[in-house]
């Protein structure tokens, strides 16, 4: 049976989206079918021509070989009718659930098809690029809104509302195509999705353990034990990875909260890792030997 695991963080830009691509590569690397989703993002770029990224991936190596699949696997795929959305992939049983705004990663239409401007999902265009999922933008990410709020909020601002039995469906969808699917929520765990349901209900939706990002800075005990305590009380949480996501030392704290998150995280520690700015496969994966990846598999 798919495995699937759901990464959330202490807060937004702790890690979480460096912590499933190292996950994606090392699990990559062990020959794992790996399925990435990201089942909301907000604060989506407006693209007009080029597509900026928050992540930067730089193996050319790595993005041949991912638009050769690509191709290969959108081989005989029309564009929409509506020339105002991207072309999109299916996949079977999943409907789109709101018009489709997202980039289109198909390598072999040119954006030019396409009047800009659409909303461009960084995370999730990073994560499938880095994970070699090739499943359709719209089913690895079946919410994407503009406004860098929470995603109920954001839905609400569009005049929209996020279905969760739509999240499951494309959820079912991706874990019945991979061995295991990363879910990367957002911004923390109580993070509302709808009025009465947040990410945590999510994950205990999809049946899924936890994992989750700290920072590595003045705080952080209390921010993860928060969060571990409060997801273990509806799912099962496999650990915590400390992450560092500043070049110099924050502040004292950095060199002691990896043993206090031991002592006082309620979860296992299952890593720490570094401050490395460039990313790129080779350095994803030496990322990856700071984190006991047994833990998942
Ligand atoms: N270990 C790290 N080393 C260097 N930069 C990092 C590291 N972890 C995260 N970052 C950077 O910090 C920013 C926030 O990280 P990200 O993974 O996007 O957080 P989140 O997904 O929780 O919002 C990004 O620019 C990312 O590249
Ligand atoms: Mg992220």
């Amino acid at each position: 049976m798919s495995k699937g695991l759901f990464i959330t963080g202490t807060d937004t830009g702790v890690g979480k989206t460096r912590v499933t691509a190292v996950l994606a590569v090392a699990l990559r690397r062990c020959g794992w079918r790996v399925g990435v989703m990201k089942p909301v993002e907000t604060g989506c770029l407006i693209v007009t021509e080029t597509c900026p990224r928050k992540e930067q991936y730089h193996s050319n190596e790595d993005k041949q070989a991912q638009s050769d699949r690509e191709r290969e696997n959108l081989v005989g795929v029309e564009p929409c009718a509506d020339p105002g959305h991207p072309p999109t992939n299916t996949i079977v049983g999943v409907e789109p659930s709101q018009p489709l705004q997202q980039q289109s990663t198909n390598s072999t239409t040119p954006q030019s098809s396409y009047p800009a401007p659409f909303l461009h999902a960084q995370d999730s265009h990073f994560l499938r690029q880095i994970s070699g999922c090739t499943a359709p933008p719209e089913v690895v990410t079946p919410y994407i809104f503009r406004e860098p709020l929470a995603p109920a909020i954001a839905a609400q601002h569009e005049g929209q509302e996020i279905d969760l039995d739509h999240i499951v469906r494309c959820y079912n969808a991706l874990s019945a195509e991979h061995d295991i699917v990363l879910v990367e929520g957002a911004g923390g765990l109580l993070v509302p999705l709808t009025r009465q349901e947040n990410f945590l209900d999510l994950a205990v939706r999809l049946d899924l353990p936890v994992l989750v990002v700290a920072r590595n800075i003045l705080g952080t005990i209390n921010h993860t034990a928060l969060t571990v305590t409060v997801a273990s009380q509806r799912c099962r949480v496999i650990g915590i990875v400390l992450n560092s996501v500043a070049a110099e030392a924050q502040d004292v704290s950095q060199s002691s909260n990896a043993e206090a998150l031991r002592m006082w995280g309620r979860a296992p520690l299952l890593g720490q890792l570094p401050y490395v700015p460039e990313i790129t496969r080779e350095s994803l994966l030496k990322q990856s030997e700071c984190i006991d990846i047994s833990a998942i598999l």
